[in-house]
């Protein structure tokens, strides 16, 4: 059985908390094995994307009909050589559960990496093993972050990546008429405190999401998934 296999009859026992019974998404969206003849070079062509366990037992994992029966590492090649250009960064000092959909949502609108700054150690149940099709990197601290922006290259013209805070604190401004640079990082806070003080200080422009009811705030998962789908349909669709 493959590690994503194994994850996902993991999750399922432990959702229905009765034995492995299969979730709602290995159901729906599986498929059985391959039937009739393999795929040309399956089996026998290392460069052939399909992966004979699959194809022999059938593929229950959380992938486009595209990637049915490929290998885990070719779908990551097949995403690397079209990721964007945002990445996504959160605080992670209190295990903020908000992270593991954070990723999802990273995976699904194809962040070039997601960074964690704080603690290692994250929820991934929220990330539906998402986490293994995209690049996730860690930093101790915000200075760490920071210089790694600074010297990454991956900015325009090969510099800096600007950081690019979001939340809704004194002095933001509004995300949706604000023009995105293609290549940035998104930089979240946490439940409860927000940014830090060190990730307010390393953000050189701070956005809000505009809100019209009374709570303070949304959750930091939705903030992040509105946040890349602006980015999105400024730099896809080109809506602005
Ligand atoms: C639940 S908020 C907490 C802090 C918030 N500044 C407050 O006053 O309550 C956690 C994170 O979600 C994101 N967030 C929530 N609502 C937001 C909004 N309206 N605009 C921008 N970011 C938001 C930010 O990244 C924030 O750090």
């Amino acid at each position: 059985m493959s590690d994503e296999l194994e994850a996902n009859s993991a999750d399922a026992h432990a959702h229905s908390g009765a034995g492995p019974t299969p979730t709602p998404e290995q159901t729906t969206w599986g498929v059985g094995p391959w039937e009739g003849p393999w795929p040309e070079g399956a089996g026998t062509d290392p460069n052939s994307p399909f992966d004979v366990e699959l194809l022999e037992n059938g593929d229950t994992r959380n992938v486009l009909d595209h990637y049915r029966y490929w290998r885990m590492d070719a779908i990551v090649a097949d995403l690397d050589s079209r990721r964007h250009k945002f990445h996504v960064a959160i605080e992670n000092w209190q295990h903020d559960l908000n992270i593991g959909s954070i990723v999802r949502t990273a995976n699904a609108f194809l962040a070039a990496e997601v960074h964690i700054i704080g603690h290692r150690r994250w929820n991934r149940r929220g990330a539906m093993v998402t986490d293994r099709y995209q690049h996730v990197r860690h930093h101790n601290t915000v200075e760490e972050f920071v210089e790694w922006a600074r010297t990454c290259g991956l900015g325009a013209g090969g510099g800096a990546l600007p950081i690019i805070g979001i939340d809704n604190v004194e002095g933001c401004q509004k995300i949706e008429t604000f023009d995105m640079p293609e290549a940035c990082v998104f930089l979240f806070g946490q439940e409860g405190p927000g940014l830090s003080e060190a990730a307010l200080a390393a953000s050189e422009v701070f956005l809000e999401i505009s809100q019209f009811g009374s709570t303070r705030s949304i959750n930091a998962s939705a903030a992040a998934a509105i946040t890349m789908h602006c980015w999105v349909e400024q730099h896809v669709f080109g809506r602005r």
